[in-house]
Parts: structure tokens; sequence; C-alpha cells
């Protein structure tokens, strides 16, 4: 199959057009190689999920597919630009909730074709792995990166773009998922981890003995379902206030980050930083904690803005530039969404583990 659209050599793609619908957000973003987000947009959708505590994939896809084309029309008015200024169409292949992706997918492969314009299938693990570099400049290649979000929880040596080794994931829940379980136990509502961390901020987190799944273990890896069933047992006693709870789960979930990553550290070094992206890495005890970690072992600390945190297209964008920056091909138009797409294919499964990736 023919990739869609002409790289031309030589010169270097400007701007770039990204797409997002993996999950429950729609987006879209104009970024430039200078790392400016000409314009961009966000429909959440919590309001929509909000009623079953959760993200109803068919709901989520039916809302990308009304709200993204519009989005687009949108963006392209507020930088003042049409498809033809674009230099390249990228849009969120995978991982993710299938439908979803394929509407985001879709609509990216038509503009390209429409426009003559090269497509960009990204994995959305890399557009948050990429993600601190459009916000921060001066971090470079190789960087240790915690990737926190709601669907996963993995230590990777970030090499290049299309380069990284996976040192550490979860064996069952990924920590946003876990944030979510203990928002919903303590009935703060949809989505959960904003609200445990505000209400872990007023209460105090030696209050409930919690489990650290884990800690200590020679394998960098991670574990959250023990934490989420203590959560809920505790909850169940009657015995303690929800914020005692809220900060006693974020406190255990911070002891168990702090170990892990520090083991993986110890595996992966020589690193030019300790990164964390990823919806979790939106919160600021967790960004706290590892600031204080890459301070103790001498490495620069990097974290993108919280919006940049959790899901957007601007990073999707941006990835988007970084592969065609270092050379990589385009798509062709017969690429394939994929609901399952580890970032490091040769990493092996571990036992005890969900397949997440
Ligand atoms: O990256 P993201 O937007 O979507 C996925 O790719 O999964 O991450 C969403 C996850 C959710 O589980 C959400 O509860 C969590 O990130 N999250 C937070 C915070 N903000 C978002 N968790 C803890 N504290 C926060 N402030
Ligand atoms: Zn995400």
């Amino acid at each position: 199959m023919r990739r869609q659209g002409r790289i031309v050599p030589g010169i270097v793609p400007r701007i770039v057009l990204g797409i997002e619908s993996s999950c429950d957000e729609t987006a879209a973003a104009l970024v430039d190689a200078d790392r400016r987000i000409l314009a961009q947009a966000i429909a959440s959708q919590d309001q929509d999920h909000a009623p079953y505590g959760g993200v109803v994939p068919e709901i989520a896809a039916r809302a990308h597919a009304e709200r993204l084309a519009p989005q687009i029309a949108q963006v392209l008015a507020e930088a003042g630009l049409t498809l033809a200024d674009c230099d390249a169409v990228a849009a969120t292949a995978g991982p993710g909730l299938i439908g979803g992706v394929m509407v985001g997918l879709v609509t990216a492969k038509a503009l390209a074709m429409a426009g003559d314009k090269p497509l960009l299938a990204i994995n959305h693990l890399e557009a948050h792995a990429l993600s601190p570099r459009l916000a921060d400049a001066s971090l470079e290649f190789p960087y240790a990166l915690l990737l926190v979000s709601g669907g996963h929880c993995q230590i990777l040596r970030v090499e290049g773009p299309g380069r990284y080794r996976r040192f550490a994931t979860t064996i069952d829940d990924a920590l946003g998922e876990a944030f979510d379980k203990t928002a919903k136990i303590l009935g703060l509502g949809y989505p959960g981890g904003p609200a445990v961390e505000r209400l872990a901020a007023t209460g105090d987190p030696t209050a409930v003995p919690l489990p650290r799944p884990l800690l200590g273990s020679a394998e960098p890896h991670f574990s959250f379902a023990g934490l989420k069933s203590a959560v809920l047992r505790a909850h169940q006693s009657g015995a303690h206030r929800a914020e005692d709870i809220a900060a006693s789960f974020q406190q255990a979930a911070l002891d168990c980050l702090l170990d892990r990553t520090a083991r993986a550290l110890g595996a992966m070094e020589p690193v030019t930083a300790l990164v964390v992206a990823g919806g979790v890495a939106a919160n600021r005890a967790v960004r706290g904690a590892l600031e204080g970690l890459a301070a103790s072992r001498g490495l620069a600390f990097s974290a993108p803005p919280p919006a940049l945190c959790t899901d957007n297209a601007a990073m999707v964008a941006w990835a988007g530039l970084e592969r065609l920056a270092a050379g990589l091909a385009a798509d062709p138009l017969d690429v394939a969404a994929r609901p399952r797409w580890p970032l490091d294919p040769a990493a092996e499964a571990v036992r005890g583990a969900g397949y997440k990736a």
C-alpha cells in the first residue's frame, strides 16, 4: 500500500493537526515545530459517563462521532488556518476503546486523503511519553518515564521516537484505575483522580493502615488491586473518615510509586532525567514525590503542565512532529486501529498480569 501524502525530502514539517479519541476526551489541536500550540479544543464526556461511574465504550464512540468534525473546524478557524496549511494529520490509532479510536483514525484518514497530507497513526502511549518534550525544550533522550494513566502504569526508558524499553508494568490495575475505584468506593463520583486528590489534602495519611503491594520486591513492577480491596474494607468497616481513607490511599500509592521507580532507575541509568506523564501525573502529591526522588539521585525532573498530562490532542500532534523529525515514515491509509499496542513489544509478559497494552 502506498504511503499517504508526500513527505518532501529536506523540508521539515512545520504544522501538524492532532486528533485524540481513545477514551472519553474528544480533542483536536494544531501544534508547530517550535512547540507552539496554535489552537486546541478538548470536549470532556464526564457528564455522559457520570451516571455509570465509568466510561461506557459505545456512548464514548457516539459522542466522538458527533463532536470531532466540528471541533476540528473550530481549531482550524481559531488558528486562522485551513487543512492546506497543515503538513500532516496525526491521530491516536490505539491502544484504547476501539470504537472511539476508529472515529478519530478514520477522520484523520479522510482529511489526509482530501488534503493529500501524510497520515500519522500515533500510539497513544507514545503521545504521553513524548508530551514532556512539548512542554520542556531542554529535555533530551534518553529519559526515565513513569507513565501513569487510567489504563497504564509503566516505567520506560525513552530513547527516541519509536524507541522504548519497558522496565516495569502493573500486574493488575493501573494507578489511575485505583484512584477511580477509590473515588467510587468513597462516593466521590467520576472521574475520580482529582476528587481523591482534593479530599486527601484534608485527611490524615497515617490514619488508615493500608498495604503497599510489591514494596521492596526485586522486580520493579506495580500492583494496586490489593490496595483497592483494602480501601473497600476500610470503608465498609465504618471506622474511618472518608478524607482519612483518601489521604491514606494516596500515601500508600505514593510509597509504591517511589519504591518501584527507584528500583527501575537503578536498572536503567544512565538517563538524563526522571519524567512523569499521563493523567495521574496531574496529581500534585505525585509530582512532588517524584521531584524529590529525582533530586535525591541527582537527576533533572520534568512533568508536563497538568492540562498536558490528561488526554489531549496537542500531545498527539507533537508525537507526529517528533516522528517526522526523526525520519520515521508516515502510515498507509489501510493502517489498523489497535485496541492493544505495547510501546515495547519485546517486553516480556509479567507473571500474574492481566494483559493491558
Ligand atoms: O491519561 P488519561 O487522561 O487517560 C488515559 O489514557 O487513561 O488518564 C486518566 C486517569 C484517570 O484514571 C484519572 O482519575 C487520573 O488519570 N487522574 C488523576 C488526577 N487527574 C487525573 N489521578 C490522580 N490525581 C489527579 N489529580
Ligand atoms: Zn491517556
